[in-house]
């Protein structure tokens, strides 16, 4: 049997400083997240400056933990994995600059790892029996995608949105409803008191794109609705505007997220991001799943959103695929699915 690989893995693409030590790729050991939420709720959304000030604060302490709760030392590693893009290029740069230290002091290989393959590695966590290839739909605060993991590492888009984000049509809608930020889980919760059907919100397809996406229009149609009923002066119900605007979105996350399952002969489906948390979507991607005969995976909400147990399940492929970085590691803040 081969050697146990232990890789401590790093992130602090934008609000949460985490570290997590994973062994093989899909073993947690560790997973500590310093979350800075509560810091940029007070000016409604993320602050670059600030977030980059906590992850300098916070990295040392967080990369301990991780390394004390799973009882290793950074000689029992065999590399260190960290996001280095997409993401706030000074937030990113805390996390890199670490990166490169630790992998300086200890002779380490270093392995870069985008955050957003990260986000579609944390289903390797829980399920062991999950090989690519699978159609992902990945759904983050800065991306909606559609892609085809082909092999470990290895992805092909076939979808993406033209505009806003699914997270941040959902983190613009709270706050258009005064639900403030981060909005997604706010929506959520509002939305089990609200009725999907009371207010038709537009589901946008694209000509010619039937993968793509677009979120600015039923954005849109939400604040249009609030304006429209402040001035005729009648109450807005506020569960009924989130759980319609849920609907809306969900209903064309998962009509997509089958039919290219369906084009491109995957029969099996996973889903990524801080959005593959909503118990909605979540719902509605398990029925319609089953009714086409998909296999459907799906992280525990922990992994979904921020954190570097995904980083370190992304590494390991990265490492065992002989990636490395080099000392001139850099953060890319805009950094591309599938570039190197
Ligand atoms: O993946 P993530 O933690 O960070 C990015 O890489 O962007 O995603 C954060 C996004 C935010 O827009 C947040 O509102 C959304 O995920 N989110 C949710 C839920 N939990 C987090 N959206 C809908 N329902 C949720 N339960
Ligand atoms: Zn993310």
């Amino acid at each position: 049997m081969d050697k146990d690989t232990l890789i401590l893995a790093i992130e602090s693409s934008c609000d949460e400083t985490a570290a997590a030590v994973v062994k093989n790729g899909r073993e947690v050991l560790s997973n500590v997240i310093s979350s800075q939420i509560a810091l940029h709720t007070l000016y409604g959304g993320v602050v670059p400056e600030i977030a980059s000030r906590k992850h300098i604060e916070k990295i040392n302490q967080v990369i301990e933990e991780a390394l004390k709760e799973a009882g290793v030392t950074l000689k029992d590693l065999d590399a260190i994995g960290v996001t280095y893009g997409p993401g706030l290029v000074g937030a990113l740069l805390v996390g890199v600059a670490e990166a490169k230290a630790i992998s300086y002091a200890t002779k380490l290989p270093l392995v870069g790892v985008h955050h957003i393959e990260g986000h579609v590695s944390a289903n390797y966590i829980e399920h062991k029996e999950l090989e690519p290839p699978f159609m992902c739909l990945i759904v983050s605060g800065g991306h909606t995608h559609l892609v085809i993991v082909k092999e470990y590492g290895k992805y092909e888009i076939v979808g993406r949105t033209h505009d806003d984000a699914a997270g941040e049509a959902y983190d613009k809608v709270a706050r258009a409803i005064g639900l403030g930020y981060p909005g997604g889980p706010k929506i959520d919760k509002l939305a089990k008191e609200g009725n999907p059907k009371a207010i038709a919100f537009p589901r946008a397809h694209i000509d010619g794109a039937p993968f793509d996406f677009s979120f600015s229009g039923v954005k849109s149609a939400v604040l249009n609705y609030i304006n429209s009923c402040e001035m005729k002066q009648e109450e807005i119900n506020r569960a009924d505007v989130a759980a319609s605007f849920q609907q809306a979105v969900v209903d064309v996350l998962v009509s997509k997220t089958i039919a290219a399952a369906k084009e491109y002969g995957l029969d099996q489906v996973a889903i990524a991001g801080g959005v593959a948390s909503n118990s909605a979507l979540r719902q509605a991607m398990t029925d319609a799943c089953e009714k086409n005969n998909l296999k459907l995976f799906y992280p525990s909400p922990i992994y979904c959103t921020d954190n570097a147990a995904m980083i370190g399940a992304a590494a390991y492929y990265e490492y065992k695929n002989g990636a490395r970085a080099g000392l001139d590691l850099n953060a890319v803040p805009n950094l591309k699915i599938g570039q190197r």
